[in-house]
């Protein structure tokens, strides 16, 4: 268990406005809300599903409780582990030591301990911890795996509507230049030697056949963007809106087919319910990994991961109430192939620790003018192709950022079109787990991404080039380097084949759980299906998209 749930002080959270809960690193204020108010809507999760609907749902008047199982990771959200060179920016604040997040104190802090796989356990969600890539979808991510109602010219204006907020960049220096461009320019003679063509990922989202582009990331104003910037502070001028941290759902309280509220394990480690109005909704937005743990904890999916649930200590719902739909089962994610190639250009890596402490003092100057090598991300290069198995066309990402001196790990992801898929569960510690892994479970991708590597492989080798390939040295070392994509899907599937009666699907095309009236799902778990691309774009297109189809429901 995270200690943190338990480490926070008494408080009281009835008094509108005060107390405040400490948390190591992190000044706490107190929601305003209390137990005995009612809403007309429960977000369960603060990563940029939930935050993004939660907005939109006070936009439209609607009294809103948005519960963050972490705390916030931003001065404005409580967190007072900032720069010692800048007291208004954290660590996880500035591009520019994106790439080192792993070591830094704050991936520990957030990183979730109860799933398989890999989730962030603060506001924000992966948003606050990942690597920033930003890739607009293409049409053809929604045209080909998702239903009716849910096509590219349906979401289309939800598209819009995130971009006008977060739009993504791929020149985020405020004096337009690009810095720190020796990788970039060693691959990208590379590929352009190959006959691939350069493009601009953001305008171009459609092209994604043999073509490359400068990174397109998720900062705005020269920090991390994502809803915790772009979203937050608009739902915070409204008193319809109540956020409370450290606050755990355990499952929702149901009456039959209604949720009549959420039990909760709060900042002192106490259970405790929280009520919604009569005519109120509940929305599960607690990411792939972890809403499925809720529905099972709440009577909904495989009778035996019910029964799990049972077992690790948490009052189900009587037998007699249980919906058997597919929680946790078609699993997706894209696998990871690291080739690591030794090229003929001049780069290496950041001094981040001095960064950190402040003495790396021509790069921070530069960034006080809002522009320099700290302004960017992790990667220098983002390339995209794909190739055709089976008469199955499968996508390919590959993100390109420097891992030593002259050295650089090409992220080789399978993306759109892959055709496997896993099963997760639980285990009687509460854990989420995969009882089948996603990862190549069928023949074609396995033949897919081989053949894909294989090609690269041979490119990359080729005598003319100067480059060698260093640690994975031949195609199936780089297969055997997968590692996961951290980009979940499909534990909660979209779509119009009710789960109830054999079908596939967990929630409707207005994203409401099957067999439930007033409980939905917004989060990776309902996408049907994969982007060719890094995908927390595509998460926030959903969310948008989601909340309108929820309120119109009204
Ligand atoms: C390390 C890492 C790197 C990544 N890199 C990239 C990248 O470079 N580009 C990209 O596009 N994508 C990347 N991703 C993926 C992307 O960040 C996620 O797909 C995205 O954040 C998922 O959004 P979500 O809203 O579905 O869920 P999440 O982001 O998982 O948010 C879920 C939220 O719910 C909260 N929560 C969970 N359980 C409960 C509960 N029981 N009660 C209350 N709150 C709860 C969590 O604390 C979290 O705030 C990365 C992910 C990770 C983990
Ligand atoms: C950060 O906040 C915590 C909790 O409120 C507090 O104990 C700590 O002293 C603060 N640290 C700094 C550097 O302000
Ligand atoms: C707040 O929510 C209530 C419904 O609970 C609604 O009637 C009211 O108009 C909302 N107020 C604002 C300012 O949004
Ligand atoms: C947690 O719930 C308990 C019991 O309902 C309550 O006494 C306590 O004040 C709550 N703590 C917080 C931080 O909300
Ligand atoms: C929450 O509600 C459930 C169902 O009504 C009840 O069994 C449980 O005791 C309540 N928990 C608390 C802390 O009030
Ligand atoms: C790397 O080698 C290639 C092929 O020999 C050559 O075309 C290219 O100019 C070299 N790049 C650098 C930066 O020396
Ligand atoms: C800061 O980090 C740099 C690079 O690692 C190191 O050389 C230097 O001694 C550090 N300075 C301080 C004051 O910690
Ligand atoms: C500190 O960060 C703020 C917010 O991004 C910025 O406006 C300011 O210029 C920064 N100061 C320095 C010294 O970088
Ligand atoms: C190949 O796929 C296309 C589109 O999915 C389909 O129309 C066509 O019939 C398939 N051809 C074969 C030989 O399976
Ligand atoms: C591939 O590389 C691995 C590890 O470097 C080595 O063990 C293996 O024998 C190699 N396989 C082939 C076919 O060369
Ligand atoms: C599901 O399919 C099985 C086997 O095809 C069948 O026996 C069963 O009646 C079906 N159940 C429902 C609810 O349709």
């Amino acid at each position: 268990m995270r200690s943190f749930l338990l480490a926070g002080l008494a408080a009281s959270s009835s008094v509108v406005g005060a107390a405040a809960t400490a948390h190591a690193g992190h000044a706490v204020h107190a929601a305003h809300s209390s137990s005995t108010d009612s809403y007309d809507y429960i977000v369960v999760g603060g990563g940029p599903s939930g935050i993004i609907t939660a907005e939109r749902l006070v936009e439209a008047n609607k009294k809103v409780l948005l519960l963050e199982r972490g705390y916030g990771p931003t001065v404005a959200t409580g967190a007072n582990e900032t720069l010692v060179w800048n007291n208004t920016l954290t660590n996880i604040d500035l591009p520019g030591l994106s790439a080192d997040i792993g070591k830094l104190p704050q991936w520990d802090e957030y990183i979730c301990t109860d799933t398989e796989g890999y989730a962030a356990c603060v506001l924000g969600g992966g948003v606050t911890v990942n690597y920033m890539v930003f890739v607009h979808p293409p049409e053809r991510d929604f045209d080909e795996g998702w239903p009716e109602g849910w096509k590219w010219d349906d979401v289309k204006a939800a598209s819009e509507r995130l971009y006008a907020r977060n739009p993504g960049t791929i020149q985020p220096s405020a004096d337009g230049k690009r810095y720190d461009q020796g990788l970039y320019t060693v691959l990208s003679n590379f590929f352009s030697n190959l006959g691939w063509t350069s493009v601009d990922m953001i305008t171009q989202p459609n092209e994604k056949y043999q073509v490359y582009s400068h990174p397109a990331w998720n900062i705005k104003d020269e920090v991390r963007a994502g809803p915790v910037r772009t979203y937050l502070p608009l739902a915070e001028t409204s008193d319809n809106f109540s956020l409370r941290y450290g606050t755990k759902v355990i499952r929702v309280l149901r009456s039959g087919s209604q949720v009549t509220g959420v039990e909760v394990e709060n900042a002192s480690g106490a259970l405790e319910n929280i009520t919604l109005a009569d005519s109120g909704r509940v929305i599960l937005s607690s990411g792939a990994l972890h809403t499925p743990r809720i529905l099972f904890n709440s009577g909904i999916g495989p009778s035996a991961q019910i029964e799990i649930a049972e077992e690790s200590g948490v009052t189900v719902p009587p037998k007699s109430e249980w919906l058997d739909l597919p929680v946790g089962v078609g699993l997706k994610d894209h696998p990871i192939f690291s080739i690591i190639v030794k090229t003929n250009g001049t780069y290496g890596l950041l001094d981040y620790a001095a960064i950190v402490n402040g003495t790396d003092t021509a790069d921070i100057d530069l960034y006080a003018q809002g522009s320099g090598v700290l302004t960017e991300g992790k990667h220098r290069m983002i390339f995209f192709s794909s190739n055709n198995v089976d008469n199955q066309t499968r996508y390919y990402q590959g993100s390109c950022a420097p891992t030593d001196t002259d050295v650089v790990t090409i992220t080789t992801y399978m993306t759109h079109g892959l055709t496997s898929s896993g099963v997760l569960g639980l285990n009687v510690e509460g854990e989420t787990i995969f009882d089948v892994s996603p990862y190549l479970q069928t023949e074609g991708d396995r033949e897919a991404a081989t053949a894909f590597v294989q090609s690269l492989v041979n490119d990359i080798t080729d005598p003319s080039t100067g480059f060698s390939l260093e640690t994975y040295t031949n195609v199936s070392a780089i297969i055997g380097s997968l590692s996961a994509g951290m980009h979940y899907t499909t534990t909660t599937k979209l779509g119009t084949d009710d789960g109830r009666y054999n079908g596939t699907s967990v929630v409707d095309l207005n994203t409401k759980v099957y067999g439930m009236d007033n409980l939905f799902v917004v989060d990776g778990g309902i996408h049907p299906d994969l982007p060719t691309g890094n995908i927390q774009a595509t998460i926030m297109v959903v969310a948008e998209a989601a909340v309108a189809r929820i309120l119109a429901l009204e």
